[in-house]
């Protein structure tokens, strides 16, 4: 009986987001406005009654709580004011200003009140390598060969970046919780841009650090990592990191995870965004896949990625039904 929730299930595929997007003016406008982004995050929850809700929010707003200038352009997406050396690291404040954040925390208070008492409340963060790889990047790159080159070129320097994000990370999770956030997600979006001793450095030791601190005042909040394509080093991530759950990936196949970390972590994933692109049989085929070999172990039902801008939303409507219906 796997609960189901997606990635990105607030978005531009659906019309009300579209329109509510329209009056908040910027994606950051949208992120810093409570009561905007409170009804952006229920809006998936109305539609489709997902087993729970995440956060309407964004990565990028913890480079942007260090005092990093960070935009959003039409067609684009996030623009940062590069920083790629360690006296660059001189344009961010000491630590999170909270301050600045305080919409965020405002949203997720807002949400504990609204949402049905049935309905998880999932806070987020980027993982520290992900966020270093757009304020070094300055905007979403293919292959992170920016933040990469600093890592092997300065490596105790990068440290010091990757330190500032631990750090402003713990805080900005934490503050979610306290808010009322009930699991919280870590998103390494790009962990597989990594070869072995740079992962266990850049991606496991910054969330281990980062689990370790919220376990220390939440033992019992949840925290699921979503180590993106890193294959099979997903059982060292796991097992090094002590999360509680991980998000598989697209590329990740059923049943090796099953195999390799089945009941020793709750599994989550991973249909493919573009099987709910298609719908019909590609869809219903591929979701039941999952749900065959994912039977019996501890699992949440989610896609592999984010969901796409272009998805028929009633395509999901027939993916939620098909899950349980299943149970
Ligand atoms: O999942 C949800 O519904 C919650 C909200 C959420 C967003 N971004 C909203 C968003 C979450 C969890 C994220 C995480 C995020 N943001 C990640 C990690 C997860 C992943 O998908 O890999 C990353 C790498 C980012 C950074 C980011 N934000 C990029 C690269 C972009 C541009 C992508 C695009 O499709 O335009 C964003 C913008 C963004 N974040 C949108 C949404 C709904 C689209 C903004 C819009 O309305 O124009």
């Amino acid at each position: 009986m796997p609960p189901v929730w997606l990635m990105r299930q607030a978005g531009r595929y659906l019309p009300e987001y579209r329109a509510t997007r329209e009056k908040a003016g910027s994606f950051l406008d949208l992120c810093y406005n409570p009561a905007l982004a409170e009804e952006v995050t229920l809006q998936p929850i109305r539609r489709y009654g997902f087993d729970a809700a995440i956060l309407f929010s964004d990565i990028l707003v913890v480079p942007h709580g260090l005092g990093q200038k960070v935009w959003f352009e039409e067609g684009i997406g996030p623009l940062l004011d590069p920083i790629t050396t360690e006296a660059g690291l001189a344009q961010l404040r000491p630590g999170l200003q909270r301050k600045r954040l305080e919409p965020v925390y405002e949203t997720v208070s807002r949400l504990s009140h609204s949402l049905p008492a049935e309905t998880a409340l999932i806070g987020f963060a980027g993982a520290p390598w992900t966020v270093a790889t757009y304020m070094v990047g300055g905007r979403s790159t293919a292959d992170q060969a920016a933040t990469r080159a600093w890592a092997y070129r300065d490596p105790a320097g990068f440290q010091k970046l990757i330190d500032i994000l631990v750090e402003g990370t713990i805080d900005h999770l934490l503050a979610q919780i306290e808010a009322g956030a009930e699991a919280v997600q870590i998103f390494d979006t790009w962990a597989g841009a990594l070869p072995e001793q740079e992962f266990a450095r850049w991606v496991i030791e910054p969330t281990r650090k980062i689990v370790a601190a919220l376990r220390a005042s939440f033992p019992r909040v949840p925290v699921i990592g979503f180590p993106r394509n890193a294959g099979p080093r997903y059982p060292d991530y796991v097992e090094a990191t002590s999360v509680d759950a991980v998000g598989l990936d697209t590329s990740m196949p059923c049943g090796w995870a099953r195999e390799a970390l089945g009941g020793k972590v709750t599994l989550q994933g991973n249909l493919d965004p573009l099987a709910l692109v298609a719908g019909g049989e590609a869809l219903r085929g591929a979701a039941s896949a999952i749900l065959d070999t994912m039977a019996g172990v501890p699992f949440i039902f989610n896609l592999g990625h984010g969901i796409v801008p272009q998805t028929p939303p009633e395509h999901i409507t027939e993916l939620v039904t098909l899950v349980r219906e299943k149970r």
